[in-house]
């Protein structure tokens, strides 16, 4: 532990890192079934969300009482869109491992109202009694679900503008086509992030390094919206040895 508010593990490689981290969340439904679960999307998690499939595939995972809610969902697609977070992790995650549509929450990005959609998802989570562990992925200019860097940044869940480099990074889920990414979103804020009891941040790649270093010695700024992650006193970062590269040390997994 090289912090005493985040915890540090570097994996030789991501498929260990996904390999471990799905082990513990299986083992902690198996404790508590009814966990809360709070989900990303983009490509860091996928190699996880397939381990807790293969998890469940061999009856060594059952994710039949869990809750979930997704951090985000692109503003103006309904959820049915090839391209919507919705159907990203119904494919990767949800019918490999039997998560059943009513066990699913997620922000409706073609909802009438978004201030009002906003508002019903917070009620939501609260009615769940508060998420249990949050999965989070961080964007190279250092996001955390889509809250992006700024002047200022939401406590509740609000409606964001995607930066350019989001968007980029979204592309593949449109073809390729970075025009036919959403330029809006819907996003948990920062503050119902941090109201999370345990929060596990995953990083791989050296495209993210800098961002981390800066999460973690760095100050807490708007202009990096993960340093906030400093406040909450319970998070672990999993890195793969490229991600760690700038000098953020930690245990070895
Ligand atoms: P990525 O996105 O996993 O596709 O790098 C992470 C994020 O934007 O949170």
């Amino acid at each position: 532990m090289s912090d005493p508010y985040l915890t540090i593990t570097v994996f030789r490689d991501e498929r260990v890192l996904a390999r471990t981290l799905a082990e513990r969340i299986a083992s902690t439904v198996g404790e508590n079934p009814r966990q809360v679960l709070g989900l990303a999307t983009g490509r860091t998690p996928v190699r996880l969300y397939h381990e807790l499939g293969a998890l469940h595939a061999r009856g060594r995972a059952d994710f039949s009482h869990v809750t979930t809610f997704n951090l985000d969902e692109f503003w103006g697609l309904p959820p049915s869109d090839p391209g919507s977070y919705r159907t990203f992790m119904t494919e990767h995650l949800f019918r490999r491992t039997g998560i059943r549509p009513e066990q699913v929450n997620f922000l409706n990005g073609s909802a009438p109202d978004a201030d009002a959609e906003c508002a019903r998802y917070d009620d939501a989570i609260a009615g769940a009694g508060g998420i249990d562990l949050q999965i989070l992925g961080i964007g190279t200019n250092g996001h955390i679900g889509l809250n992006e860097p700024g002047r200022d940044l939401a406590s509740r869940t609000h409606r964001v503008a995607l930066k350019a480099s989001t968007r980029r990074s979204n592309a593949a889920l449109f073809g390729g086509d970075v025009d036919r990414v959403p330029k809006e979103a819907l996003s948990m804020g920062m503050g119902s992030i941090l109201r999370a009891r345990r929060l596990v941040l995953i990083a791989t790649g050296k495209s993210k390094a800098k961002c981390v270093e800066r999460l973690v010695h760095g100050p807490i700024t708007t202009k990096l919206p993960a340093s906030f992650l400093q406040l909450h006193g319970a998070v672990e970062i999993l890195l793969d040895e490229p991600a760690a590269q700038l000098g953020v040390r930690g245990l070895h997994g």
